[in-house]
């Protein structure tokens, strides 16, 4: 009888570690990469800094097949503008590469490794006051 409430103890141990190790190999699933949500807890929304969005950038390791999460969740009409590097600089928003407009949040995903992609705020006035960012994938 002991030896069977053993057993039992040992086989209910057993399936723990295997759903602990299972929660755990899920959080890394290839098939899901990384998020980054840009700004961190700011979010995407026009700086104080006109700064920010490149220091956040420079402190983040962007690989091919993650994600960027650009989130307005606090503003229902926004966007999120993919453009060349010169119509970066320049807050030039006439001829974007993407344009995403969905409300609340935009998902997207960096495709290609040794690229780097640039991102404004569609209205040049708030892209000119830093809501911009580079994102430099390795
Ligand atoms: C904005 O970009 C478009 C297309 O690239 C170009 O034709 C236009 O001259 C640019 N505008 C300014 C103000 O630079």
């Amino acid at each position: 009888m002991a030896r069977n409430n053993l057993n039992t103890i040992i086989l209910v141990v057993i399936m723990v570690a295997i759903t602990l190790l299972q929660c755990s190999l899920a959080e890394d699933d290839p098939y899901f990469g990384k998020l980054h949500k840009v700004g961190g807890n700011k979010g995407w929304t026009t700086p104080k800094n006109p700064d920010f969005y490149f220091k956040w950038s420079e402190s983040q390791t962007f690989n091919a097949g993650e994600y960027l999460e650009f989130s307005y969740s606090h503003e229902y009409e926004q966007d999120v503008m993919e453009v060349t590097l010169d119509n970066f600089l320049s807050c030039n928003n006439s001829s974007p590469l993407h344009h995403y407009t969905e409300p609340y949040w935009v998902h997207i995903v960096l495709p290609e490794p040794h690229r780097t992609y640039f991102f404004i705020r569609g209205l040049p006035e708030l892209c000119s006051k830093g809501q911009k960012v580079p994102i430099k994938v390795v």
